[in-house]
């Protein structure tokens, strides 16, 4: 079996692929039921490249969500590990993305966003609710400043509200371990 994996040179190359695929799919499955891959069929494997857009929803988002369900909980342990979760996915960011437009990404990092990590680090090992409300705060302006600093102001965060996201309801944000 052949893999042959497509750079992202042409988006109109890889959407035309994608229709093709589908209408191949759809007239495959049409006529035999769910098509299985046959020896030999091409795999195409999409060269995707995460922008920084992609980053902040995927691997930034749920750990500032789930870091706030932990600590709601008083588990400071999950909040802990979340908060560190959180820390390497800047870090991540930073290695894909070096430079944003005209921003270079770690030095802006540096700047806007490690002091509050740092201090919400310090917060949490206080197991004080009042402490981490107050990092929180201060870390969920950080988030601000950057996007501000960066063009973005309309991209507006701020401490969750209400139960747990319905993304999240599969994940026990009290359990300090298996039941
Ligand atoms: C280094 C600067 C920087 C920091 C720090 C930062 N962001 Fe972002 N964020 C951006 C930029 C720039 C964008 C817009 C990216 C784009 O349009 O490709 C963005 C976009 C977003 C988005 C919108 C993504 C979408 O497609 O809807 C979310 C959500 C987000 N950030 C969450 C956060 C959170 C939460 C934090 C803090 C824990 C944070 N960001 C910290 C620079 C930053």
């Amino acid at each position: 079996m052949s893999i042959r994996i497509l750079k992202t040179g042409s988006v109109a190359t890889l959407l035309l692929a994608g229709a093709f695929s589908m209408a191949a799919w759809a007239v495959h499955s049409a006529q035999d039921g769910p098509a299985a891959p046959a020896p030999g069929d091409d795999i195409v494997i999409l060269d995707f490249k995460p922008g920084m857009d992609d980053l902040m929803t995927m691997i930034v988002q749920p750990r500032h969500i789930k870091m706030y369900y932990a600590a709601q909980e008083q588990n400071w342990l999950l909040a802990r590990f979340q908060l560190n979760e959180l820390r390497a996915a800047f870090m991540r960011v930073a290695q894909t993305i070096p430079e944003f437009g005209i921003f270079p990404v770690e030095p802006s990092l540096e700047a806007a966003i490690y002091p509050a990590l740092d201090e919400m680090d310090a917060a949490i090992l206080t197991n004080d609710s009042a402490e981490f409300e107050r990092a929180y705060v201060t870390l969920t302006a950080s988030c601000n400043a950057c996007h501000e600093a960066m063009g973005f102001s309309f991209l507006v965060m701020k401490v969750p509200e209400g139960d747990v996201p319905a993304d999240y309801i599969d994940q026990d944000f009290r359990s300090q371990g298996a039941q």
